[in-house]
Formats: C-alpha cells, sequence, structure tokens
C-alpha cells in the first residue's frame, strides 16, 4: 500500500510511489559499499536528531543515500538540483518515508525551483548536501538567518564547488564545506565512466543514432569531457577535443585525440557535446558554422554552455520534442539543428543519470564526509575542503571487499622504507 506524501512534500503524485520504489531497489543491488556503510552508521547514528536540508538530483541512486542518512539518525528535506532532471516516481517513493519530505517535480519553472530550495531550508538544516551550489547559495543570499545553525556541508559538483571556492575567497563562505568533487574515487569513477557512458547514453537515447563514423566534438578535456571523448572513441567515433588549457589540451593531444578550436570543430562534427563548465561555448557565432541535422548536448551542470537564446533568434521555426527531449531548430537557410534537453545536463535528462554502481562510490564519500561534519558544532571557518584521504582509502578499500578482490599489504620493512628519506642508491 502506497502511504501519502509527507506533510512538507511537495510532489507530482504521491500515487507514483509504487513504481518508483522497486527502482530504488533495483538500484541499490548494485550499490554495495553504500550497504556495508549503511551498517555502520546505523550502529554509530552519527546524524541522530539532525536536520539534513539536500539539493540533488531525484534519482534512484539518490534515493539509496538519503535511506542511509535516515539510517544514521537524519531527517532528510530534499529538493531538485535541475528543474528536468526528476524523476517524479521516485520523489512520490521518497516522500512516502518517515523522516523525509520532498519538493520536486519535474518541469518545473525557475520560480518553482528556487521555491522548492526554500523549502529545503525550512528544515532550519544542521546540514547541508548540494549539487551545483543552489542550495548553499540561496541559503547564504536569502535565509542568512539559518546560517549559524549549519555545521558544515558537501558538494557534490565541480561547478559547485568553483562557486564555493569564490565564496570562500570573498569571506562569504559561513560554515565548512567539502568538495566531493576534490576525491580521488570520485574523479576516477564519477567522471570517466559514469559521464562518459551516461551522457552517450543520454544522446543515444534521445536521437538513436548510430556513432559509429560520426565527428563527434567534445568540449572540454577535464575528467567529465575526458570520459565523454573516450567513450565516444570505444563506439566508433572520429572525436575532436576543444579545450582552452593548454595542459588538458596537450593530455588530449598526446591520447591521440584531434584538438581543434570550436570553429573548427563545429564546422566538421555531427554531433557536439558541451563539458567545460563554463558559459557560451558553442555561441551564436558557431551556429552559421554547423552542419545540417548537427545535434548539440550539454553534460556540464548549468544550461550556460549552449547559447540557446543566440540558438532560437537564429530559427525562423522550432518544433518541440520531434523525440522525447530533443528539440528541432530550423534555421532561414534550411538546415535543422537539433538540441537536446533544453541545453540542459543531457545525462540525467535524457537518461537516468550515472548508473548506480558509479553513484555507489560518490555518495560514499559524500555520506562519510557529511557524517564526519555532523560530529562537529555548528559555524566555525567557511572554508572549502578537499575530501579528507582516510575516506577515499576507506571507500576504495570498501569497494575492493564488496567485489571480493584481495589486494597486497606493505611489510613492515617497505613501510620504514617509505617513511625514511635517509636511504638511498
Ligand atoms: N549525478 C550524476 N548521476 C547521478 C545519479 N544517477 N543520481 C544522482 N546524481 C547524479
Amino acid at each position: 500500500m502506497t502511504s501519502p506524501a509527507g506533510p512538507g512534500s511537495d510532489i507530482a503524485d504521491p500515487g507514483l510511489a509504487a513504481v518508483g520504489q522497486p527502482r530504488i531497489e533495483w538500484a541499490g543491488h548494485s550499490m554495495p559499499v553504500l550497504g556495508l556503510i549503511g551498517r555502520d552508521l546505523a550502529a554509530a547514528q552519527p546524524f541522530s536528531d539532525l536536520a539534513v536540508a539536500a539539493c540533488l538530483h531525484l534519482t534512484p541512486e539518490t534515493a539509496c543515500l538519503v535511506n542511509l542518512i535516515r539510517a544514521g539518525g537524519g531527517r532528510v528535506q530534499l529538493a531538485a538540483s535541475n528543474p528536468l532532471s526528476t524523476q517524479d516516481d521516485i520523489a512520490a517513493a521518497l516522500a512516502a518515508l518517515p523522516g523525509v519530505s520532498v519538493s520536486a517535480r519535474a518541469g518545473v519553472d525557475r520560480g518553482g525551483y528556487y521555491q522548492h530550495l526554500h523549502r529545503a531550508l525550512d528544515c532550519g538544516p544542521d546540514l547541508v548536501l548540494d549539487d551545483g551550489g543552489d542550495l548553499v547559495n540561496t541559503l547564504h543570499e536569502e535565509r542568512p538567518e539559518l546560517l549559524a545553525g549549519v555545521r558544515g556541508g558537501c558538494e557534490a559538483t565541480a561547478s559547485g564547488a568553483a562557486r564555493l571556492r569564490r565564496m570562500a575567497a570573498a569571506g562569504t563562505l559561513a560554515f565548512p564545506m567539502v568538495a566531493a568533487d576534490q576525491s580521488v574515487v570520485r574523479r576516477m569513477y564519477d567522471n570517466r565512466y559514469g559521464t562518459g557512458q551516461s551522457v552517450l547514453d543520454g544522446i543515444m537515447r534521445a536521437t538513436n543514432t548510430l556513432l559509429a563514423g560520426q565527428t563527434v566534438a567534445v568540449a572540454g578535456f577535464g575528467p567529465a569531457g575526458s570520459g565523454i571523448a573516450e567513450r565516444a572513441r570505444g563506439l566508433g567515433a572520429r572525436v575532436v577535443v576543444t579545450e582552452t588549457d593548454p595542459v588538458r589540451a596537450l593530455d588530449a593531444s598526446l591520447q591521440g585525440f584531434t584538438v581543434a578550436p570550436m570553429r573548427e570543430a563545429a564546422a566538421a562534427a555531427d554531433v557536439l557535446i558541451t563539458a567545460t563548465g563554463s558559459r557560451d561555448v558553442i555561441a551564436a557565432g558557431h551556429l552559421a558554422l554547423l552542419r545540417d541535422g548537427a545535434i548539440l548536448a550539454n553534460a556540464g551542470h548549468f544550461d550556460v554552455e549552449i547559447d540557446v537564446r543566440a540558438l532560437a533568434a537564429a530559427a525562423i521555426k522550432i518544433t518541440p520534442q520531434v523525440r522525447p527531449h530533443a528539440d528541432e531548430y530550423l534555421l532561414a537557410d534550411g538546415r535543422r539543428l537539433i538540441l537536446l534537453a533544453e541545453g540542459r545536463v543531457v545525462n540525467l535528462v535524457a537518461a537516468e543519470g550515472n548508473p548506480a554502481a558509479v553513484m555507489d562510490l560518490s555518495f560514499a564519500v559524500q555520506v562519510l564526509a557529511l557524517a564526519r561534519l555532523a560530529g562537529r558544532e555548528p559555524g566555525g571557518e567557511g572554508a572549502l575542503a578537499p575530501v579528507p584521504a582516510d575516506i577515499d582509502t576507506a571507500v576504495a578499500r570498501l569497494a575492493l571487499a564488496a567485489r571480493g578482490v584481495d589486494l597486497d599489504e606493505l611489510t613492515a620493512a617497505q613501510q620504514e622504507y617509505l617513511d625514511s628519506w635517509r636511504e638511498g642508491s
């Protein structure tokens, strides 16, 4: 039987809980590390009596994270971190749980999106979990009366961490935040494998295009962009990388990718994917260069990488949803350009985000960082810190244990040698 949504929830349809519940269980089967951590959290109760305000993508994997915080004694007040990524059945299943309230509906407008962030903050958070920085930003800008009660929080993405870094530098960050994108485990697995696969999954679901033999332009060769480029090459595409950072451009070049400026890549590409964290990467000036039928997709957190306004201004006709999550822009010269997911994060809008096995590790890092912050007093220094190295090591060990993989241990002599600076040739 479906329980009604919690009193503080604002969701599309509480009746969808029965659809979401088995999807959460399915994801849980691929999240063994969270299972192992859950046992420890249930015993230690680090979140006992604490309220967590969270702004995350409403996916089955996020639901498993929320269950972990509940197991550790916490209450969670959740909002979506993107207006289009919310899975309404998952929102409904979560809203039916005790200790959880959800404010999230797929397709909500900008006003509704921020209203939902405020509802999440209404819990008077002890801790915050953010994905993109909108929750922490709203907390500082619009709910300053709540700042003194916050012990700390964790930010999932590089885009959000970049905002926090600027806040910390300006002296406006009021409590410690941990940047999960700095976690070695997260960088290796989430961006490279997770984003690499799920972005192409989103493009293929939305278009049913064959990538083999096509030219795919990937803007940005950071952890996400390099994963996308690698996977696109694995599917048989010719990959062109665009970069502004010489070190990353060199890395791409040495890995055998063609590196070119966007004006060249735009003219050559069948599919263009932005993954830079910056704005106007595909800008008005590039539109004249694009090939007929070019597919445009953004993998970055914010919808500023493709200049959608310029695209709309250049179009003589826009046909929304020629396929789910694909809009067609017809230009005066007869070319058709296909924009996916309205320029929003394509892997979470047109597909299901990163697979559960990947989010297992990312969320393990985040929940352990959050548990550590739960043990401190509110307030203090408003700094942005990397994930403590021992958390990365612990998560890697748990992931190996869950896979039944053994590793060697250093002998005492090896440890002594590695700790010493006296021994040379
Ligand atoms: N970010 C990327 N993939 C995700 C997922 N599956 N769930 C939540 N957040 C994500």
